[in-house]
């Protein structure tokens, strides 16, 4: 199993590219369910979530094809609308082909994605909204089966702010009989991304970005091409391991739009930071100031730069209070930076960090995508060697890491 060896101590600086955004690219990508036609799809991650998403359309009768970061999804002859437990044990998100199938087939069978590293993390939310639009449901032997004649348009209401719950029935109400009203929808710019791919599908949609979202069926959706979002989590984890280090860098192919929470933290821990119009820069002092946060939905701070933040509050000077609102098990990492001498106590969904002067290399290991990026930004910090196991989940997330981080001036090897 690949391991990721980092020798701590060098400053972050130069430039580095970032990749679409994987959480755009996953709902974007099922959404080429919705039409007999070929979409193309531009800007798309080279990632492992991404591979396994298109494996699992490809065993359903999608044609793929792919080149470079360009994906093109012909589903005219789709007749499989199955997702095994295999496929969706390995990726929760393989749960967003259930909207789509059910609008274009009348019918899926797609697996429960069961319990997962962050928590139980149920789909129960989908299911709701599928039954509210007159899809028959069943849950039988670990799989969701859910069978309409044609989707009836509905007002939808979900107890939680859920991201690709609004995603599969936004992508479901565009084919439904009627209007749809999602209240309480998530606001995440990856939503709008996936409604402005829908709209140059033919959808009539408005709302997304709001937290209600107005769908007007449609008889059919058409092809079209379509350009990836930059991955804001991606630029933010790099801005993170260059604030970490002291660094000076600059990152391309993004933008600071949707990044407002991430960025007034960096500021408050002292970073300078300046937005251009497609990069953004950072420059970091000599050692950062803790910074409290709490996590939201959109535009509220993100769950998942909350681990990144963990890793610097570490060796920040000050204490800092982590608090996790969206999964309940989402401070894995913790134990794991303790490993690297990090002083940080756990209570209940709040974490307490207090900075320390240097964090030690030591061997860690990966627990979830999110958690493996705050280990590499302690990893880069701390004096000696760290050895980071498990980094299949990196590979889930971070497209080319060790390349993007060598290029800023880490020292940073893959193991076999
Ligand atoms: C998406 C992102 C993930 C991010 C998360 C929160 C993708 C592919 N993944 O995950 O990176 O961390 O948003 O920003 O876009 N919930 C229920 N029932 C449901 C649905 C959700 O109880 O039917 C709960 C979840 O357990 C969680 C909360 O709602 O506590 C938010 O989850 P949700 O927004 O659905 O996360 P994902 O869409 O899975």
């Amino acid at each position: 199993m690949d391991r990721l060896l980092i020798e701590g101590g060098a400053r972050l600086t130069g430039e580095a590219a970032i990749s679409g955004a994987k959480n755009a690219a996953l709902p974007i990508l099922c959404a080429a369910l919705l039409t007999r036609e070929p979409v193309t799809f531009t800007n798309v991650p080279r990632l492992k979530d991404i591979g396994t998403l298109l494996t699992l359309l490809a065993q359903m009768g999608v044609k793929v094809s792919r080149e470079g970061d360009r994906v093109t999804l012909d589903a005219s002859a789709l007749d499989n609308p199955v997702a095994p437990y295999e496929m969706v044990k390995t990726m929760r998100a393989s749960i967003l082909v259930l909207g789509p199938l059910v609008a274009r087939c009348g019918e899926a069978r797609v697996s429960l994605p069961g319990g997962c590293a962050i928590g139980a993390r149920p789909v129960d939310q989908h299911i709701k909204g599928l039954q509210a639009m007159g899809a028959e449901i069943t849950v039988e032997h670990g799989y969701v089966h859910a069978v309409v004649s044609r989707l009836k348009g509905a007002r939808l209401f979900t107890d939680m702010v859920t991201v690709t719950g609004t995603e599969n029935l936004m992508m479901a109400a565009c084919l439904a009989d009627g209007e749809t009203v999602i209240e309480n929808a998530a606001r995440e710019p990856e939503v709008v991304d996936l409604a402005n791919c829908l709209v140059a599908m033919g959808a009539r949609i408005s709302g997304a970005g709001t937290d209600v979202i107005r769908i007007r069926g449609v008889e059919r959706l058409s092809g079209t091409t379509h350009r990836i979002m930059p991955d804001r989590i991606e630029t933010g984890t790099y801005l993170c391991a260059a604030a970490a280090t002291g660094g000076d860098i600059r990152l391309t192919g993004t933008s600071s739009a949707y990044l407002d929470a991430v960025v007034d933290k960096l500021m408050d821990a002292g970073c300078e930071v300046l937005m251009e119009r497609d990069a953004i820069r950072l420059k970091a002092p000599a050692r950062l100031t803790s910074v409290s946060l709490r996590t939201a939905p959109y535009p509220a701070f993100p769950t998942d730069m909350q681990a990144q933040f963990m890793a610097i509050n570490a060796v920040a000077s000050g204490a800092a209070m982590i608090r996790e609102t969206i999964f309940e098990n989402r401070f894995m990492h913790a134990v794991e930076l303790q490993r690297l001498g990090a002083d940080i106590r756990i209570d209940g969904n709040t974490a307490v960090v207090q900075g320390v002067e240097r964090l030690q290399g030591a061997t860690v290991m990966a627990t979830d995508l999110r958690a493996s990026a705050s280990l590499v930004i302690a990893g880069l910090v701390a004096e000696g060697e760290t050895v980071i196991e498990r980094i299949y989940h990196l590979d889930r997330g971070y497209e080319r890491l060790e390349e993007k981080l060598a290029a800023l001036g880490a020292r940073v090897r893959r193991l076999a």
